[in-house]
């Protein structure tokens, strides 16, 4: 039915969903998924918020949509800058499309075969299109909150688990204050001390 239902109007610095029910990510919510221990269990104490979502649904059939809405705030854990735990849809083919509101950020993407990585910017008038059998994250570089929406297919689903086991290769850090992307494993290994082996 072509109801009023079918239209939205959202604030593009603060898009949440009006009476929808919000999920709201603290630091404490993301433990083993950032890449200083140490740094993580110093900011824990204070255990800020890292990012809230909401999801428009309006329809849950086969071929429906979902529009979810996600605010990152900015930050670091260490030199890495705040993001979200990132997925993989359970129904893999499902591909998304991120539409960037407000802010500067990026999105990180790595395929699940080939584990090739590539880093998208996020920010008001970009779009990123992250294909099927993808995991993708996002990735606040900015000062402000970064704000953006993802559509996507209601049979999509979202599959946290196999970034639990195995965390994204690359992660985005800050190197003489611009966001520089490396190898997780070249940052573990630039962090142990001298003369420990
Ligand atoms: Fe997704």
């Amino acid at each position: 039915m072509l109801s009023d239902v079918l239209s939205l109007k959202f604030n593009p610095l603060v898009p949440e969903v009006k009476d929808a029910e919000i999920s709201e990510k603290h630091l404490s919510d993301l433990k083993g998924y950032f890449a200083d221990e140490h740094a993580y269990e110093q900011l824990l104490s204070e255990d800020p918020i890292l990012y809230r979502v909401s999801t428009w649904e309006i329809a849950h059939g086969d071929g429906d949509l979902i529009c979810g809405f996600g605010i990152l705030q900015p930050g670091k854990v260490g030199d890495e800058y705040f993001f979200t735990k990132g997925h993989y849809h359970e129904w893999r083919e499902a591909a998304e499309i991120y539409v960037g509101l407000s802010g500067e950020g990026y999105m990180l993407l790595e395929h699940e075969t080939n584990k090739e990585s590539k880093l998208f910017p996020l920010s008001a008038n970009r779009i990123v299109y992250v294909p099927g059998y993808t995991a993708h994250r996002t990735i606040n570089v900015g000062t402000i909150p970064l704000t953006y929406m993802g559509i996507y297919s209601v049979r999509a689903g979202h599959d946290y688990g196999a970034l639990v086991e195995n965390n994204f290769r690359k992660i985005l850090v800050a190197r003489d204050g611009k966001p520089t992307l490396i190898d997780r494993r070249e940052y573990a290994n630039a962090r142990i001390p001298k003369g420990v082996s």
